[in-house]
């Protein structure tokens, strides 16, 4: 089986609607057909400021909403990035090989450093793109579900893999981007131009897992729209509606036009409620189970280190054969 690979920050409490519909969607229902690794990335959080306390709750807090999504620990290998050293290793490496003018130009850095500052922007954040490059590239990964977002660090991934192997041999697998259309970038529901992020201006615009079913429900049912009545798919004028139809269409598998079809001649104020009660249907359990899951830390903890085990083992052995390439001598 292709190996697949991907991972989530986990810098806050509960993973939001993005995430679910952008990646772990498409992570579970892919973990059968992949020899699969899903990662909690904790390195890549530390890019910004953590609260220790918070950041531990929150790491396990990420990894139980995974598993209550339907990533089974038994069928793939779901582990916490710092168990496994060689992922910090093999971004120093790579993070010789990366032109500072490269990593420069990934726009994800350009719009937090705008955000935050020269002196709030950590020199983490700024070589972020070439650790999740370690984290694909130790496994020999083919394919990484991801939303939009992370296309143009996938692009980098794939650079600095080429540029090893034509500089020091054959040692990479080139991954590929898996980004599904209709997934590929949620809105936020206040500010549809903008993606669906933890960052949100409004609490009203984001969609939390962990957020309970009357919250969750008021939060569609107050999505922006426009001033038309069309329900129709048109993400240039329509973006609060179109947004809509996207996470309806992502979350019952169900075609655009086939919903444009179901609701032509209905108001915004029916899509809305029946969205409502999909995202609630959908979510609900998920939380439920996440909490359950939670009640016993010492389990998940044991089901990390398991995969961590698993993880440990396939990274070393590339880490390895790369240390090996650089021309560094084998401790003996
Ligand atoms: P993070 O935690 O910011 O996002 C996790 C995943 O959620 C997707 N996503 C969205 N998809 C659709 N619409 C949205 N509004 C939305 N918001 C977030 C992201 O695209 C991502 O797939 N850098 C990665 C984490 C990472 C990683 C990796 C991923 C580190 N190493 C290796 C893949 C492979 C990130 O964006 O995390």
């Amino acid at each position: 089986r292709p190996v697949l690979f991907s991972g989530m920050q986990p810098s806050s409490e509960s993973l939001h609607l993005g995430n679910y519909i952008g990646a772990l969607l498409n992570w579970v229902s892919m973990q059968r057909d992949f020899t699969a690794f899903y990662c909690v990335v904790d390195l890549h959080s530390i890019t910004v400021a953590q609260d220790p306390q918070q950041l531990r709750a929150n790491t396990r807090q990420t990894a139980a909403q995974y598993i209550a999504a339907g990533i089974d620990p038994s069928e793939c290998t779901l582990f916490i990035q710092s168990h496994v050293p060689a992922h910090a290793e093999l971004a120093w490496v790579l993070s010789s090989i990366t032109g500072f003018g490269e990593a420069s130009r990934m726009t994800q850095f350009k719009d937090k450093s705008a955000r935050y500052g020269t002196d709030a922007t950590s020199v983490g954040l700024f070589t972020y793109p070439v650790l999740m490059a370690a984290d694909i590239l130790l496994y020999g990964t083919e394919k990484v579900p991801v939303g939009e977002d992370q296309r143009q660090h996938l692009e980098l991934t794939r650079d600095l893999a080429s540029r090893f192997n034509s500089r020091l041999g054959q040692t990479f697998v080139i991954p590929e981007a898996h980004i599904p259309k209709a997934s590929a970038k949620i809105y936020d529901l206040q500010t549809p131009e903008a993606k669906m992020s933890k960052s949100a201006v409004s609490p009203a615009g984001l969609v939390n897992i962990m957020d309970s079913d009357a919250v969750t429900a008021k939060k569609i049912r107050s999505a922006v729209t426009d001033t038309e009545r069309e329900i129709h798919f048109d993400p240039e004028n329509k973006a609060g509606i179109s947004n809509l139809l996207s996470i309806y269409s992502s979350l019952t598998d169900t075609a655009v036009p086939t919903l444009e079809e179901q609701y032509a001649g209905r108001g915004y104020g029916d899509l809305k409620k029946d969205l409502a009660d999909v995202v609630v249907g959908t979510l609900g359990p998920i939380r439920d189970r996440a909490l359950e899951l939670l009640e016993d830390p010492a389990e998940l903890d044991r089901l990390l280190d398991i995969g961590a085990e698993k993880a440990t083992a396939v990274a070393e052995r590339t880490l390895e054969t790369v240390y090996d390439r650089v021309g560094f001598i084998r401790r003996r």
